[in-house]
């Protein structure tokens, strides 16, 4: 049983990155240097030191971290109030886990003035956690397992018995090493990353995990999202657990339409001179991915846009459930998937998955899979 949460705070609950680095180019500029966002990209998530000094040599400078550090926090808040810093799901996360009487840590190698100071913007008091853990309670930073370890001992709990909340590679490694089960949010790494140095369970954002209000509704949506529950569905010849969903589905609607559009604007049609884009997003995992068409010399080679997302998903996740798909086009109206697509899509999709057409003027229009293919081929093996 999942007895507590350990979160990393910067990229998992609140969106300070950021903040840091335009405070941290303020300083930069206070003492005479120009620093630029690229500089301080490898130096983030380890802690205020590395973050400045790494900084700083990156940079050819000398200066004092105690300077550098009290500019920080002079300025951060100033910064910080003018954006809205609280990550989708962060709170409702929290306040569901009080609720289920699960522990809740803040495992967050930054200073402890700042976990307070980022938890008041996210409009969370300091009450609403149980125990806040900073860089400065530990001596070795993530990827080593302190600060985790130090957590779990305060609250009485074996590794397993607390998720550990985290988006990067380091702060996977730290929650690992502790022993504990590491669920990830793909904010600052993708997913394969993500799985391939160790995460249990990989999420879009935190809002992907649906409400409970006690330890055993967690624990069976935790079974759900780790591939060890009684619940998979089978989609095309793979079985696959489905998210509840998660967030809004207006989110889920929004961002699936921008990555569409993102992949449009790559598409490489030089014969048609026609571009579509499409995204899908993973009924397992939340996540969403995308494709352009992709023409050839030999017209009828043409990937479509569909085909190309799907093909993506599949190569990063080696199944997949499509709970929605998005098309955009400049057409109007906006283009629906070719027949051979729609037989593609069968293979992955539900009858009832949500496919949205969305053309450049801006109109939208909402199917449902079997809508648009009512009878797909199903090969004799696979019926049910
Ligand atoms: N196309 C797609 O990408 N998806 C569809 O479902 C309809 C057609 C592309 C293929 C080709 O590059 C161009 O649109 C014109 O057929």
């Amino acid at each position: 049983m999942i007895k507590a949460f350990l979160f990393d705070m910067d990229g998992v609950l609140a969106d300070t990155e950021d903040i840091s680095i335009a405070v941290g180019i303020e300083y930069f500029g206070s003492v005479g240097r120009k620093a630029e966002k690229s500089h301080f990209e490898s130096h983030l998530g380890m802690g205020e030191y590395e973050f400045f000094m790494g900084t700083a040599r990156e940079l050819g400078l000398s200066i004092s971290y105690k300077d550098a550090s009290i500019f920080f926090k002079d300025h951060y808040e100033d910064i910080a109030k003018k954006k809205k810093i609280v990550l989708p799901g962060a709170v409702e996360l929290i306040q569901n886990a009080r609720k289920a009487g699960i522990k809740i840590a803040i495992c967050s190698s930054a200073p402890e003035w700042k976990v307070y100071k980022n938890l008041e913007l996210m409009g969370l008091s300091p009450e609403s956690v149980d125990y806040v853990v900073s860089g400065a309670d530990v001596k070795r930073s993530k990827p080593n397992p302190d600060i985790y370890q130090l957590a779990l001992i305060r609250f009485g709990l074996a590794g397993d018995e607390a998720l550990v909340f985290e988006d990067t590679v380091g702060g996977i490694n730290a929650g690992k090493n502790a022993g504990c089960p590491v669920c990830s949010v793909t904010n600052t790494i993708n997913s394969e990353k993500a799985f391939s140095v160790g995460a249990d369970i990989v999420i879009s954002d935190l809002s992907a995990i649906p409400a409970f209000s006690t330890m055993e509704e967690f624990w069976n949506i935790y079974k759900d999202y780790s591939g060890i529950s009684s619940d998979a569905v089978l989609y095309g010849a793979g079985y696959i657990t489905p998210l509840k969903r998660k967030l809004p589905d207006v989110y889920v609607e929004k961002n699936a339409i921008e990555a569409a559009w993102k992949a449009w604007d790559n598409a490489y049609s030089p014969y048609s001179k026609f571009k579509v884009g499409a995204a899908v997003v993973s009924a397992a995992t939340g996540r969403i991915y995308s494709g352009c068409n992709v023409e050839n010399s030999s017209y009828g080679a043409t990937i479509c846009a569909e085909r190309n997302a799907i093909t993506t998903a599949i190569a990063a996740e080696g199944k997949l459930g499509i709970d929605m798909l998005v098309v955009v086009s400049d057409d109007d109206p906006p283009a629906p998937p070719c027949a051979v697509c729609l037989q593609v899509i069968a293979e992955f999709a539900k009858p009832d998955s949500e496919v949205i057409l969305v053309s450049l003027a801006g109109k939208k229009y909402k199917y449902k899979f079997s809508e648009l293919l009512p009878k797909p081929f199903v090969f004799p093996t696979m019926r049910n």
